[in-house]
Parts: C-alpha cells; structure tokens; sequence
C-alpha cells in the first residue's frame, strides 16, 4: 500500500468541523520552526484532538526544554502526541458494562491492527501511572487490552479489526481481502483483515505486559475476557507449531490457511494457502505473516518467535498473578522455554563472514533467509522488545550485517540509509528503522548520524512517515503513520534520560537532501 485510500477515512460526529488529518499532514501549516529545514507545526487544533493527556503536556514541555535543535524538537512535538492527537477514534465501554473499550486507528486506515494499536500505546508506556480515572492513559491501555481481547475471540489468525458495534462507526470496506480465504466465524463487519501473524499475538501480550508492569493492577486482568483471550492465543500457538507432514509423510491437517487474489506475490501464501513447507520437530511456531503484513518465505519467523518468547514469559507473571490459573500460566512459561531453544538451535547460523548470527526466516530443513525488515519485530529491534541484550555476542554480529549492503532489504541512498522492506519495495528506507538503531545503540557517533538522517528527511512536513525514497526526499509514502510516530517521541525519551547530552547538539548542519 503506498498511496492511503481516502475512502477508509472516517470523520467522528463529535469532530466534523475538523480538518481531515490525512489533508492536514499533507500541507506545512505555521509556526514554522524556524530551523534549516523550516518544519511545519502539524499538531491539530486543540478541540480536535482526539484524547488529552495533562501528564503526557507536561513531559512533551519538560523534554522539549531539553532540546537546542529548532527542528529537532519541533520533530518531537508533532509527533510524540500523533497516536493521542489523531488516532484514538472512539472510547466507550462494552455494552451495559464497565468494561472499557478504546478503538485506536492505525492513522489513514480507519482499522485497529492488534501490532500498531499495541506499541501506539507502548510509545506512552514511560508516562503511564496507575489510575482509574476514564480520562487517564490507564484507562486508555484498558480499553485497548479489552478490546484486543474481544478480537482474539472473534479470530485469534487474524490482525486487524473494524470498530466495535458499541462506537456507531461503521465498518470500512477493504477491497484488497474481498477474496480472501473465507474464515468460519467472521464477517467483513467484524474483521479488516485476516492474515495469521505471529506478531500480533505477541502484541496482546506486550500491551498486557506493559500495563501490569507500570500499574501491578493484576484485578483488572480477573475481570473480563483476558484469560480466555489467552486460551485463545495459546491455542493458535500451539496448533501453529504442527509441521507441513505428519509422521508418516501425510499431509497435516492446518487450522489456517491463507489466499488472495493479487499481483504481488508477498499478499498470499505458497501452495494454495498453506506456505512453504515448514519442518517438524524445530518447536518454533509458524508465522504466515510478517509484522509488515507480507507473507513470509519460511514460515519459522525468527523475531516473531522472540518477541513471542519474551512476553509470553512476562504475560505468565499476570497469569499467576490472578490466582486459580497455575496451569495455564505454566504452559506460558514452558512454551516461552521451548521457544527460546528453539531459536538458539534452529535460528543461528554459524559459518559465515560475521561469526554466528540470527537468520531472519527458516524453514527447519535448511532453508534460512538472511535479511532484516523495518517493521518491529525485527532481528534488529530484538533488544527493544528484551529479548536479549544489546550486548549478546550473537546479536552484535547480526546487527553489523543488517546494517550492510549484505542485508537484501539495507536501502543506501543521500537522503535516508536504512533498513527497508518487501512492503514498499526496494529503494525505500524506512524512518522506523533508523528510530530502532538508535533504540539499540551506545554509539554517540552513530546516534546523531541517524538523528541527521531523520530530521532532514521530513521533506518538511516535520512528522516520520512510513518509508522514504533513498534518493529522492520528495517521494515518501503515508502521511498519517501514528506508530512511527509514537515510537520517535518514546526514542527522545530514551535519549533524555541516557545520552541527554545529543539532545543538547544541533543538527543543521546536514547536507543537503
Ligand atoms: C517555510 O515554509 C513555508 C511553507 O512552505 C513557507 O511559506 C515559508 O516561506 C518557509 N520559510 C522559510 C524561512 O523558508
Ligand atoms: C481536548 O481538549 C480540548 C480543549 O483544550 C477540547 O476542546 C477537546 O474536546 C478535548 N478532546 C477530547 C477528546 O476530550
Ligand atoms: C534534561 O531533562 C531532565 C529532566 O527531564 C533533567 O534532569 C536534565 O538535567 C536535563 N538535561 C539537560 C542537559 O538539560
Ligand atoms: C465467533 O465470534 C463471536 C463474536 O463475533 C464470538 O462470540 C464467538 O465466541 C466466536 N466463536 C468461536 C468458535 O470462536
Ligand atoms: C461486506 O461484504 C459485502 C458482500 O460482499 C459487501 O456488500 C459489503 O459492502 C462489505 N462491507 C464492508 C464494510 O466491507
Ligand atoms: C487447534 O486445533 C484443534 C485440533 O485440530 C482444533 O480443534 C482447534 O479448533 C484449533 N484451534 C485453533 C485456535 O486453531
Ligand atoms: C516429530 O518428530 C518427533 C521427534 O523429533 C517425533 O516424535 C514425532 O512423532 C514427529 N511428529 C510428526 C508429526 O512428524
Ligand atoms: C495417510 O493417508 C492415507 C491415505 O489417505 C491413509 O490411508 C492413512 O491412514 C493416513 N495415515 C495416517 C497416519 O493418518
Ligand atoms: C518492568 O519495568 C521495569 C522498570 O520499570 C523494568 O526494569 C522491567 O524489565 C520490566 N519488566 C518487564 C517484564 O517488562
Ligand atoms: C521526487 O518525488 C516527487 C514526488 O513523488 C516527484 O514529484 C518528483 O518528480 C521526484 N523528483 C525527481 C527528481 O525524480
């Protein structure tokens, strides 16, 4: 998807005098910053915004404080608040309940993916206290987890999701999977898309994991459908870890498989549905899907299966927490076990020029695909979702790869080198990218190179988008990528409180894009 579909916008009531957003970010509008790269102001009008956060005000003032560069912090300023400012398109409470509900978009489409909806919250993670007050982030992350778990009871394989029935916003047609492969227990109404990530399981967990580790509020996790909710992704796991033949050469029986008509390849799947051949005995979970929405090559995706690792170990600390589910929060703990051997015995590849490294894809015959994409999870991000140390020898020497012309998907070019992706194709870099290298580094150096790269590349519309032709600043794709942006302000955090001193330098000095 390069171009944003303008029929999936939809305008709430309550904010009909307002500019569309997708309009809005696409032209500069005053203050300008006043730096070298003249960046636009592009928060929308107070009565616009979509949610107020008095505690996230106060740190976007604190830190900006902090910040010399005119366009750096204007960078920040815009987009730090996107996810609260434009995204969050209804909250509410489940019907004749107190089970809170929050519908958080993507940005320009009008669906709430389980992975973006996910870390749109996490990027707020540093500001978030407990409380009960409805107009808190608590209540905001409530309501995405309630409503993450109601999706995974309509169809834990899929990854995005219209509107709750309880908002009034109706759904939004998605022509693209008008095709699909048809699921049981569905209907266009209900369910965006259908396309089985790894990821986004990981994600429930992860936006779970987060708010119990700022808030210990192990009630509210008793109270609705959490725990079935992770009946449900433990199920999904566990069925996704069968392999393509049984043992006696018979081919297994799936509960998921995935086709669509289309002329790109990375939109369907191998073999009439059902992807490559997938190795029994790897314990590794299968994914059909990367976090980029496109199909993987070996269905054993490595970062998936990290990021999956990791908090379903955290999310079993929640399970033991509520009481009466020793056993469900044991199967976590082992499967999160498993998992990690398995990485450790099917994800390294040892022998080449870099020492041992992760691979990307594998297959558990011997298939291994050597490459990195933008979207978290990657091989790259892998120390930001804590699965291992920014230290780990292994990790090290993947990330020295991936940040070289020997990664398939490293895009090089004057304007942004970085990592990219099969979503928008060779020759775009992806700002998110550049964000995760600096999340994952201690290297000042290389810290403010990429800080460079980002400020500069904004073709002066001083939001991140989505992906940024190497060669050509003008040529960029999505105005209104609300995780991208998020993810930048939660970065500057990160810089404030270890490298504050990066924040005190002045980035006008860049060639020219
Ligand atoms: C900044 O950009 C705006 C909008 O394009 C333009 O009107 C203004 O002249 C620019 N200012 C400078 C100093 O370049
Ligand atoms: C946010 O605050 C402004 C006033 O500053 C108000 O007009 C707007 O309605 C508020 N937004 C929400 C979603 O409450
Ligand atoms: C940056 O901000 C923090 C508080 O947010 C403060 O403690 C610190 O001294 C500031 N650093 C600089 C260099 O101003
Ligand atoms: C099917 O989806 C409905 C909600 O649309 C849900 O209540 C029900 O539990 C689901 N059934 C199965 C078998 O997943
Ligand atoms: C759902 O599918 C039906 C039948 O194909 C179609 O008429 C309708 O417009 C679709 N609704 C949405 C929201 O896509
Ligand atoms: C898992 O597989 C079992 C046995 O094939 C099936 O009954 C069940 O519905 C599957 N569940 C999921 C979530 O795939
Ligand atoms: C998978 O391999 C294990 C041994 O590694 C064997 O016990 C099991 O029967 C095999 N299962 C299938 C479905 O081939
Ligand atoms: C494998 O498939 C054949 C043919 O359908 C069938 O006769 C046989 O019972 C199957 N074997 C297993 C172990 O399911
Ligand atoms: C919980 O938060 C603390 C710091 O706030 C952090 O050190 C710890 O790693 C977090 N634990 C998990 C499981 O995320
Ligand atoms: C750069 O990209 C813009 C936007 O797609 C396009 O209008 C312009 O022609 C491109 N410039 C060059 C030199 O190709």
């Amino acid at each position: 998807m390069k171009i944003a579909t303008r029929l999936l916008f939809y305008v709430p009531a309550a904010f009909a005098a307002c500019p569309d957003y997708l309009d809005y970010a696409l032209l500069p509008h005053g203050p300008f910053s006043g730096g070298r790269y003249n960046l636009s102001y592009m928060r929308p009008e107070p009565a616009c915004r979509t949610f107020n956060s008095s505690t996230l005000e106060t740190t976007i003032q604190r830190v900006s404080r902090n910040i010399s560069d005119p366009d750096l912090k204007r960078l920040f300023l815009n987009a730090y608040p996107n996810t609260l400012d434009t995204a969050i398109a209804w909250k509410g409470y489940a019907s004749g309940t107190d089970e809170e509900l929050t519908f958080v978009i993507t940005g320009d489409i009008n669906a709430m993916w389980l992975r973006d909806s996910a870390n749109q919250m996490q990027s707020y993670l540093p500001v978030l206290q407990a409380s009960d007050s409805p107009d808190s982030l608590a209540s905001l992350y409530r309501g995405v987890i309630n409503l993450q778990a109601r999706y995974l009871m309509v169809d834990p394989y899929c990854n995005s999701f219209q509107p709750p029935v309880e908002s009034q916003i109706s759904p939004s047609p998605n022509p693209s999977a008008s095709d699909d492969t048809v699921r049981p227990n569905y209907t266009n109404t209900s369910v965006f898309e259908c396309k089985y990530e790894l990821d986004s399981l990981a994600a429930f967990l992860e936006v779970s994991t987060n708010y119990y580790n700022a808030t210990q509020d192990a009630t509210f996790f008793r109270k609705y459908q959490w725990v079935a909710a992770i009946e449900s992704v433990m199920a999904v796991a566990e069925n996704m870890t069968v392999p393509s033949y049984d043992s006696s050469g018979n081919v297994s029986e799936l509960s998921y498989s995935f086709t669509r008509l289309t002329t790109r390849s990375s939109e369907t799947t191998e073999n009439d549905g059902l992807g490559n051949p997938f190795n029994n005995g790897t314990g590794l979970v299968r994914s059909f899907f990367r976090p980029s929405d496109d199909s993987t090559i070996f269905q054993g995706f490595i970062p998936a299966n990290m990021m999956f690792s990791r908090y379903l170990e955290s999310a079993s600390d929640i399970m033991y927490a509520i009481g009466d589910q020793d056993t469900l929060a044991s199967r976590m703990c082992n499967m999160a076990a498993t998992l990690r051997t398995a990485i450790t015995k099917f994800g390294v590849v040892s022998g080449g020029p870099y020492g041992d490294i992760y691979a990307f894809e594998v297959d558990g015959y011997m298939g291994q695909n050597i490459m990195d994409d933008a979207n978290i999870p990657s091989l790259l991000a892998a120390p930001f979702f804590g699965y291992l140390d920014v230290n780990d020898p292994v990790y090290q020497n993947t990330r020295q790869l991936l940040l070289s012309a020997n990664n398939p998907y490293f895009m090089r070019g004057p304007v942004l080198s970085a990592i990219g992706g099969a979503h928008d194709g060779p020759g775009f870099a992806w700002p998110m990218a550049s964000i995760v290298r600096i999340l994952t580094s201690n290297d000042e150096a290389e810290i403010t190179q990429q800080l460079q790269e980002i400020v500069s590349s904004t073709d002066g519309l001083g939001l991140i988008h989505e992906s940024i032709s190497t060669f050509n600043g003008s040529d960029w794709t999505r105005q209104w990528f609300s995780w991208a942006n998020g993810l930048f302000g939660q970065m500057i955090l990160d810089l404030n409180d270890r490298k504050p001193e990066i924040l005190q330098q002045s980035f006008q000095g860049g060639e020219d894009s």
